[in-house]
């Protein structure tokens, strides 16, 4: 019991204390885990749901991002539900859930549906569709999709679709996973054979897709005739046979649900089950923390240290989770969960009609727009409304439907009309003793009474708003307003009525163009937000409160009779909904090429255990005996002297075991590191130069323990001056050493001579990785001779292994280092990962105990660095005919603090910045930026996105100041074959013609454009926009020494294979496309085939996983030792015969002392180039061949925007990608779409944001930081592939190309198609200025450059010296 709890000796103590209140209660939990019984008579109170179920090694179930964001931690509970009698399947983040919460329910993990001998047809189903790569993911979503399965007994179309709003993936891009779910639907695959019949057209070679039931033989609306069966090898689906599910454990429905009291001294939970023992609990002790679904309390205690001695779970109270339709109002119990809320709204419509449902059917729409599903199974109104969010989305609803709220306290109950509830930021009317036990929520009157909600967010699903209102009216006969609540939320620090406008508009005839321009002004005056405003965006804040009225207006007019002629026809407009999306492969594509095992779209090798979650990750690997926690002690200043650190504090807290920093490395010198300049240090010295750069690392036995450690640690500071944006950087310039360039004929010539000369700038953000698993490093020390074993989640074992050795003050041969899998790398593991596992590595070496750390995700996005922002300045000249003669640019990137791979990705962006453009004169040059921001590293394409970014962003503005239609100029400038680069390599085997065309015959280019242009014409307020992108890549580390590779292949004498070699797998499907190469060569089946690890006893010296080049590289090498192999079993083949099996011929091989192990190698041939003057000869500059090939490919998107609030979806795309003769099509097809999605992101919604007072990351955690999700794909999404093409000149393993990075930037077709879409919008208003988008397009970028009436009445200038908010490096 928590001293604080009991010791209650002030003179107004109350009689009856809270320990002796609950003597009686019961201190045993008792739930089902998986249809097992489990009784826990004392629970660590501090752990999570997800803490406890990994504790117990059922770590199927993921942490990525413990705020309830990501959906990686997605269980379901099954429980008996209060509110409608009935049993739920609620599918729960686990990472909020208190443990409490599961008492008398049924907790069913991952691993409880299924494993890999016997799946579950959810996890089967996703395994062969190819849904999971990097599989971090996948058991979240399986558990997802297992909940709607369960709930629903054939889920209709948008009941899949909408199913994983509470799940991310940032590897797939979802089309494949959502192709998995949807043959559950029997609608669309009624004739799933797995569904009992003749086959689906995902099991004939379709992808399920068309919506509404569209098969997919229609494309464009035209229906195809059936073709020839497909000779694609469909996934088999196993049939779903909803009787063999785990049952509802009779015991439970008898669960007695009794009063609990369960902790220890620091920390207590009640769990009352009746509203009496809830206020008395609440009178003995007005601070106890009420929780309901946990989903904001959560959050605060992890992110924001907030620690509650007394908590008090109230989810299990019956009566606070009731509902009641009255006559004049629907009464909501306070802890109703949000899911119930839903239903119960949909009951309150048919009940009491539409017009007096109004209330209700705003707070559907405010649910449907409210987190994802996982929150709200379990988050209620009432903790919505305690909160206090100024960004809440239900509370505009309650205070403009001029609803009451009820709170109880043991002496009274008192009602508290909405609209007087928020007093100020976070603090309410509501007294400390009393609980929220319902609010009434008033019908609306049966006519003259309109209510309708708005929310604006960052990304559609599972967002936050930016602004949301409720705007209610109530107008008399002869339609004059008789009172009127416009109420707000993101426009001050409550939620707010708009008191200007709301005043303004009684009195007024409502159907009037006064009532309108004078209510848009009373708002102006409401929300006269400075340019510096909390939370940054004022001019696009201010713009959707005026944009949302303008919508209600007109939503209004609507449903008025005769205001006809005062309509303004195109202004009320819909709101952007997505179609069922839908998608097309050609699965035919790698016919004509197919081999026994190459060339079959075989799942990822390794998609089954990720689906059932025995794939085994870094954090996953038991607790090691003795093993300690250690948690970051991260610099919280941009740049500073450190005055004083004092980790005296939290050695003292229990179970803290030692400090840990740069005075327990063997030399000062270990202490530097960084590829490939060592400007960087592990443990900061006397001064920090980014926040979140390591200072230390505390040690403890759990990790609760370490972060409350970290926490305590004392740490003085001196700030100094500090630098975040490229363009500060440039005016200090601050820059590393670094400088390159690359020269092609005589620009200063060729612009005296062209006909025009442009110049522009192009700047991009950079793009934080979100791999799903975070940072993860095990550090095991060995008895002997200073051996140690690393674990870590990293794409480069060897520069881990030989950091480690350096750290630790031993020789690289000690020193093993090992990977299984990644939960997802991009390029954010390539060297950043090394950071944490030294450090780790040295706390262990330090206190002889093994050490792990996993950050979480706030640490591992403030600790790891993101894709480099760029800004590029150019100047183009153009001859009239539109072809261009010369390019110069000055491109600079934002390195951040340290230089790590900055050199080399500014280096890659002008090698890209031709895009697949012939300039027969260029000059380039390129400089690193240093910066007091996170030390920015490699991220897929690794700075050749970035460089294509400012090709398309001079292509489309010098296209508008020629006045010629931008696909026209690319054409007129695009590369022919065999053309040379501005580096001056040959374009062979080049294909970008060819596919440009086929998509645009695929997308019916032409005709579009012309539906696009009449659609433009009759829509005031929402435009379309179309963009056609080509891509090449460049494959091959640009480094010469890292293009090597080696591998070592085993044969066992029972005939099984088994592979090491120097890649990781991190999704990407590298192991399955060995395996294949492999079991290929061997003439053995697949199955026969294994790679358990990577790690640096079997293969030494690897470069890192890195450049898409790793199946090129590491593939040959395997292939190598296979033909050593093959040339040592010829002589047994010959002998056995062509039918001998791998068992026979290896047999007897080991009888005659045959080596059946080899050691492959590789490097790529050819390639070597020096930059600037050749040391050999300094006359020539820029020689050498840079790349062995480019992958090259085709994008064509079509998006449509709401210029009202800048809210967008991408309608459809089309993409067509050389890959060469594919190894596995499913694998590629599975980099592209995701790769795809991952760009688009990029372009669109990633944007990462410092806080201008602080100096700190703001977008750490999904909360804030938008990655597409499942809803953000393009509505119809098709890929293809090359075929019918040869690759003469290609020379890789089976000629087929690297495709991990390049189809990244296809991306971008969707940036340029919003960029289209709104020079339409802006040409409407008489703008015709050159548009110079900075990407990413966020809805606030779209919106604010709309250049409407709206917006300019909403524009908001800074005051003299006025900074924004936000910064964007
Ligand atoms: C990933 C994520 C997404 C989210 N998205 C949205 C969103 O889109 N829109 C939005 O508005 N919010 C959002 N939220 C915030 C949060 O989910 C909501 O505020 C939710 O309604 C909180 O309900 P809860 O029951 O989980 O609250 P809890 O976390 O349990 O409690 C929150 C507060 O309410 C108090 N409380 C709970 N029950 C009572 C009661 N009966 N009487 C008095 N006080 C009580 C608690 O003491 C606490 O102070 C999101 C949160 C997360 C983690
Ligand atoms: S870990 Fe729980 S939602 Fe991300
Ligand atoms: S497979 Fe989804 S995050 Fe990797």
């Amino acid at each position: 019991m928590a001293p604080g709890l009991v010791e209650r000796t002030s003179a107004d103590d109350k009689p009856v204390s809270l320990a002796a209140l609950t003597a009686e209660y019961d201190d045993t939990l008792r739930f089902y885990l998986n249809g097992t019984k489990v009784e826990l008579d004392s629970i660590d109170p501090e752990i999570t749901l997800l803490e406890y179920l990994r504790g117990i090694g059922l770590t199927g179930t993921k942490l990525g991002c413990a705020e309830g964001g990501c959906g990686a931690c997605t269980v379901v509970i099954s429980q008996l539900n209060p509110t409608t009698g009935k049993i739920y399947h609620a599918s729960v983040n686990a990472c909020l859930a208190p443990l409490v919460s599961v008492d008398g329910k049924h907790v069913i993990t991952v691993e409880g549906i299924g494993n890999s001998a016997k799946p579950h047809a959810a996890q089967q189903r996703i395994a062969v569709a190819s849904g999971s790569q990097c599989g971090f993911c996948t058991p979240g979503i399986v558990m997802s999709l297992y909940a709607l399965l369960r709930n629903h007994e054939a889920p209709s179309e948008v009941e899949v679709e909408e199913a994983f709003d509470g799940n991310l993936c940032r590897c797939t891009g979802y089309r494949p996973i959502l192709d998995a779910a949807q043959s559950f639907n029997n609608k669309r695959c009624g004739k799933s054979s797995a569904n009992g019949g003749s086959g689906c057209c995902m099991e004939n070679g379709g992808s399920c897709g068309g919506p509404n039931g569209r098969s997919s033989a229609e494309t464009n609306g035209v229906v195809k005739e059936p073709g020839p069966e497909k000779k694609f090898t469909p996934p088999s689906f196993i049939p779903y046979d909803k009787s063999t599910e785990l049952i509802y454990p009779p015991a439970l429905h008898k669960h007695d649900f009794q009063p609990l009291a369960l902790g220890n001294k620091r920390k207590k939970w009640y769990r009352p089950v009746t509203v009496q023992q809830l206020l008395e609990i609440k009178n003995a002790w007005p601070q106890a923390k009420l929780i309901g679904g946990s989903t904001e309390t959560q959050i605060e205690i992890k992110f924001k240290a907030m620690s509650y001695n007394a908590s008090v779970y109230v989810g299990d109270i019956a009566e606070l989770r009731q509902y009641k339709l009255e006559p004049e109002y629907l009464e909501i119990g306070g802890n109703v969960a949000l899911t119930d809320l839903e239903n119960i709204c949909d009951e309150a419509v048919k009940h009491y009609g539409d017009a007096q449902a109004q209330p209700f059917e705003a707070v559907k729409k405010a649910i449907s727009y409210f987190a994802g599903r996982q929150i709200r199974n379990v988050g209620t109104a009432a903790g919505n409304l305690a909160t206090a969010s100024p960004i809440s989305d239900l509370n505009p609803v309650f205070v403009a439907t001029g609803s009451v709220l009820i709170a109880k306290s043991l002496d009274k109950t008192i009602e508290i009309p909405m609209n007087t509830f928020f007093k100020s930021y976070r603090v309410t009317a509501l007294p400390e003793n009393a609980t929220i036990a319902a609010i009434r929520v008033p019908v609306a009157a049966e006519q003259g009474e309109f209510i309708r909600t708005y929310k604006q967010a960052k990304r559609k699903d599972d967002d936050i708003a930016i602004v949301n209102a409720c705007m209610s009216v109530k107008v008399d006969d002869s339609l004059v307003v008789k009172s009127a609540n416009l109420v707000f939320g993101g426009m001050a620090p409550i939620t707010i009525l708009a008191k200007n406008a709301s005043e303004f508009l009684v009195a007024k005839k409502f159907p009037d163009q006064d009532t309108l321009e004078g209510t848009m002004n009373a708002l102006e005056k409401d929300f006269n937000l400075p340019f510096g405003v909390p939370g940054g965006m004022a001019t696009y804040r201010k713009s959707l409160a005026l944009g949302f009225f303008y919508k209600f207006f007109h939503e209004v007019l609507t449903n008025m009779a005769d205001t006809e002629k005062l309509l303004d026809k195109d202004a009320a407009i819909p709101e952007i909904e997505r179609e069922i999306s839908r998608g097309q492969k050609d699965h035919d594509a790698t016919l004509a090429y197919t081999q026994r095992v190459l060339g079959k779209a075989n799942p990822h090798l390794a998609a089954l255990k990720q689906c059932t979650g025995e794939a085994q990750y870094t954090d996953d690997i038991p607790v090691q005996k003795n093993e300690l926690y250690g948690c970051l002690v991260l610099s919280t200043k941009a740049h500073a002297k450190l005055l004083e650190v004092d980790a005296s504090p939290a050695l003292d807290m229990p179970g803290v075991a030692a400090w840990v920093d740069r005075h327990d490395l063997p030399s000062p010198k270990a202490n530097c590191w960084g590829a490939p300049m060592c400007d960087e240090v592990f443990f900061a010295e006397d001064e920090v130069f980014t926040a979140g750069q390591p200072i230390g690392m505390v040690l403890a036995d759990t990790a609760q323990r370490a972060s409350a450690g970290a926490r305590a640690v004392r740490i003085k500071y001196e700030e100094l001056p500090a630098i975040f944006t490229i363009e500060e950087a440039v005016e200090n310039q601050s820059f590393f050493e670094h400088y390159r360039y690359i020269k092609k004929g005589n620009v200063e010539e060729a612009f005296s001579k062209c006909d025009h000369v442009f110049e522009g700038s192009a700047r991009m953000g950079g793009q934080e990785h979100f791999y799903l698993e975070t940072n993860a490093a095990i550090a095991i020390p060995q008895p002997e001779d200073g051996e140690m074993i690393i674990w870590s989640s990293t794409q480069n074992p060897t520069e881990t292994q030989s950091y480690v050795g350096q750290v630790t003050g031993v020789q690289n041969n000690k020193i093993l280092s090992k990977v299984k899998r990644l939960g997802g790398g991009f390029g954010g593991k390539e060297t950043r990962s090394i950071q944490l596992a030294c450090i780790v590595a040295v706390a262990a070496k330090k206190i002889k105990r093994p050490v792990r750390c996993m950050l979480n995700r706030d640490e591992d996005i403030i600790t790891s660095g993101q894709r480099h922002p760029f800004l590029a300045v150019w100047k183009v000249g153009v001859n009239k005919d539109g072809k261009i003669q010369a390019l110069q640019a000055s491109v600079f990137n934002n390195g951040g603090w340290s230089q790590d791979l900055s050199a080399a990705v500014v280096d890659r962006g002008l090698s890209h910045i031709d895009g697949c453009y012939n300039i027969p004169n260029v000059s380039v040059e390129g400089r690193v930026c240093k910066t007091n921001t996170v030390s920015n590293s490699a991220f897929r394409g690794f700075g050749g996105p970035q460089g294509m970014f400012i090709a398309e962003t001079y292509m489309s503005e010098v296209a508008d100041r020629l006045g010629m239609p931008v696909d026209q100029f690319r054409e007129i400038n695009m590369y022919k074959p065999e053309e040379k680069t501005h580096f001056h390599q040959s374009l062979e085997d080049w294909h970008v013609p060819l596919m440009w065309k086929q998509v645009k015959e695929s997308f019916n280019y032409a005709e579009k454009q012309q539906e696009i242009a009449q659609f433009n014409a009759t829509h005031k307020w929402q435009k379309k926009g179309l963009a056609l992108i080509p891509t090449k890549f460049g494959i091959s580390f640009t480094a010469l020494f890292l293009n090597q590779a080696g591998a070592l292949i085993h044969i066992y004498h029972d005939g099984s294979v088994l592979v090491a070699h120097g890649g990781t797998e991190m999704g990407q499907g590298l192991h399955t496309k060995i395996c294949m190469i492999v079991a290929e060569a061997l003439n053995v089946p697949l199955c026969d085939v294994h790679i358990s690890e990577t790690a640096t006893n079997t293969v030494a010296n690897t470069s890192s996983t890195a450049a898409s080049a790793s199946s090129d590289l590491n593939g040959y090498a395997a292939y190598n030792a296979c033909v050593q192999l093959n040339e040592r079993l010829a002589p047994y083949r010959a002998k056995l015969g062509a039918d001998a099996t791998m068992h026979d011929l290896a047999h007897a091989a080991y009888f005659d002392r045959v080596n059946l192990s080899a050691n492959g190698f590789y490097k790529t041939p050819e390639i070597g180039y020096v930059w600037g003057p050749n040391p050999a000869d300094p006359s020539l500059e820029n020689t050498g061949k840079m790349f062995f090939y480019f992958t090259q490919g085709v994008a064509a998107s079509e998006v449509l925007v709401d210029t009202l609030t800048g809210d967008w979806t991408c309608l459809r795309t089309d993409i067509k990608m050389d890959v060469g003769r594919s190894i596995n099509p499913a694998i590629d097809y599975g980099q592209i779409e995701g790769a795809y999605v991952q760009g688009q992101g990029l372009f669109t919604t990633e944007e990462s944001l410092w806080q201008r007072a602080s100096g700190q990351i703001f977008t750490r955690g999904p909360g804030a930081y938008k990655i597409p999700g499942f809803r953000d794909i393009p509505q119809e999404f098709n890929v293809s592939l090359l075929k019918d093409v040869e690759w003469k000149n290609l020379r890789t393993i089976q000629r087929s190309r690297g495709v991990g990075e390049p189809p990244l930037f296809m991306g971008a077709a969707v940036f340029f198609a919003i960029r289209d879409a709104l020079k339409s919008a802006r040409k409407q208003w008489g703008d015709e200025s050159v548009l110079s988008l900075r990407s990413p397009a966020t809805p606030e970028r779209i919106r604010v450059m709309c250049s409407d009436p709206i917006v300019g009445r909403a524009r908001v200038e800074p005051r003299e010296g006025e900074k924004s908010f936000f910064i964007q490096i």
